[in-house]
């Protein structure tokens, strides 16, 4: 199958024309790939079995793993979940459309293939308005991971999408590089208390705000024993990772650089590739071939939008060993570090 990448900006007339090709692809049971304002999506069919297979076969991911269904109306959500608790409404009002996603109880017409088996489902409605116009061509269930190869870092540019599903799916909407560059926050409000299970741009305060006191699911916080089993079951994969072995240096700044350039000292010394992530204030304080700077940490925005692509071009470069400093940062570092933690399968080194 060869994969078409289409630009939808710009044009109105082509861009609907587009949108309703891109349906129509969804409405046949093949799969498409979407902007939101999060990451890009790997869409189809949330309401039809045959199409969430396609979706784990072209991923790659376990079928245990379940889907995100978007909605781009909040007419659409009666009909995927059998109850909309008060907490949901109070959440969907303010936050939706918007980078949030909550697990609800699931209605019957959807399949246990896109929920990976199980009675709740995830729903989330992009505030991306390519998103929403082809949520609704597409018949209004459209179920999305992110739409990387499983294990890899998500993809936040069409250039990223086509890398790893180039022959695997019909089209690829570019609507250029994503805003926020982290994956949605997920919420499940299906138990006494609601459980956040994904940081991510909708902060544990700004939940809070509106839910008062929530819990925060033990898998999140950074250290995963065994025992931990995390209720979003794509959280216990080892996730984000680019090929090359990624170690975070965690501590004062003078200490993490002086640890880093040593550690790198004595790679360069038996000739391996190594590289850097490091910020905009602290890259001149390294002495390495590679070194990439994500950004400021007075921006954490921008650290968080960097980030995947970053991890991504690691690969480019064929490193085979990445260093970098941890990006704690105020408001959204609880969501950056649990990505950057899982890219590196759990290895960080305290100085
Ligand atoms: O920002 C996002 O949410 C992106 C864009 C494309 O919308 N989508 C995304 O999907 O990140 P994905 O499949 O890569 O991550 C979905 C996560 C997984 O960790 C999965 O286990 C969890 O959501 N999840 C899905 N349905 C669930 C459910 N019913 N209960 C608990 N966790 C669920
Ligand atoms: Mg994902």
């Amino acid at each position: 199958m060869e994969t078409r990448v289409v630009k939808a900006y710009g044009d109105e007339k082509k861009d609907r024309e587009l949108m309703r090709e891109a349906g129509e692809i969804i409405k046949k049971g093949g799969l498409v790939a979407m902007p939101t304002e999060t990451v890009y999506g790997l869409a189809g069919d949330a309401l039809n079995k045959e199409s969430s297979k396609k979706i784990y076969a072209a991923k790659g991911r376990p079928s245990d793993n379940p889907l995100i269904v978007h909605i781009a109306d909040m007419e659409a959500l009666p009909k995927i979940v059998s109850e909309i608790p008060e907490k949901a409404r109070a959440l969907a009002e303010k936050y939706w459309p918007g980078p949030l996603t909550m697990v609800l109880k699931k209605s019957e017409i959807v399949p246990y293939e896109t929920t990976g088996g199980l009675d709740t489902v995830a729903v989330r409605m992009p505030v991306n308005n390519i998103a929403r116009e082809f949520i609704r061509a597409a018949g209004g269930y459209i179920a999305a991971p992110s739409a990387n190869k499983s294990g890899r870092p998500s993809c936040t540019t069409a250039e990223h999408v086509l890398k790893d599903m180039a022959g695997e799916i019909e089209l690829i909407i570019d609507g250029g590089a994503v805003g926020i560059g982290l994956e949605s926050t997920i919420v499940d409000l299906t138990g006494e208390l609601p459980c956040l299970l994904r940081p991510g741009y909708i902060n544990p305060q700004m939940l809070e705000e509106i839910l008062g006191k929530i819990e925060i699911d033990t898998s999140i916080a950074g250290v995963m024993d065994e025992k931990a089993h995390p209720k979003a079951p794509g959280m216990k994969y080892k996730h984000y990772s680019p090929k090359g072995e990624l170690y975070i240096i965690e501590g004062p700044e003078a200490a993490v650089t002086a640890k880093i350039n040593e550690f790198v000292k004595k790679h360069k010394e038996k000739n391996e590739k190594v590289a850097v992530i490091a910020s905009e204030e602290t890259k001149d304080s390294y002495k390495c071939d590679i070194i990439k700077d994500v950004g400021s940490r007075r921006d954490e925005e921008t650290i968080a939008h960097n980030l995947f692509a970053v991890l991504r071009e690691m690969d480019e470069l064929e490193v085979s060993t990445i260093y970098t400093e941890a990006f704690d940062t105020p408001r959204m570092g609880m969501a950056i570090m649990n990505r950057l933690i899982r890219a590196a399968g759990h290895k960080i080194i305290k100085v």
